[in-house]
């Protein structure tokens, strides 16, 4: 008879056990979906492929540094002494662009597509503007964050 109540027990808390970790697992993504992160809160080092930080003398030094900030390739360009940042993934293919300091305009290799100084498109097949971050300096260290 113990033996039966004992079992009773240890499947009951085994269920409910069941029960509260299903409804866990249900309600954190809910969570996470109606209470999203701010994309403006994260803030990345623009680092070279080597994992050291770019500095802000490089990019106004050279013109422009493309490196790596929220684990993709970024673009930080001198653009009339104002140091700007830019995702360098091409928004057709996803090609890397690079920085033509002489016409201005970001340029894609691949099917020639071009962006202003301000990221949009100026012309070729990309269908949208490069995404921007936000450039904070620190230390000749560039932090960026999401727009
Ligand atoms: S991938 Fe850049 S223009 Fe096609």
């Amino acid at each position: 008879m113990d033996e039966k109540i004992g079992r009773r027990n240890f499947f009951g808390t085994l269920i409910n056990w069941i029960f509260g970790l299903t409804v866990v697992s249900w309600i954190v993504p809910i969570v996470a979906y109606l209470f999203p992160k701010s994309k403006g809160e994260a803030e990345n080092i623009f680092m070279d492929p080597s994992g050291n930080p770019i500095r802000t003398s490089a990019v106004l030094g050279e013109g422009s540094k493309t490196g790596l900030a929220f684990g993709d390739a970024t673009i930080a360009i001198n653009y009339k002494g104002e140091l700007r940042a830019f995702s360098a993934v091409c928004t057709h293919l996803g090609c890397i662009v690079s920085w033509k300091k002489e016409e201005g305009i970001f340029f894609c290799p691949c099917h020639a597509g071009k962006f202003d100084p301000n990221g949009n498109v100026i012309s070729g097949p990309p269908p949208k503007p490069l995404p921007q971050y936000r450039v904070k300096v620190e230390e000749d260290k560039i932090k960026l964050s999401k727009v």
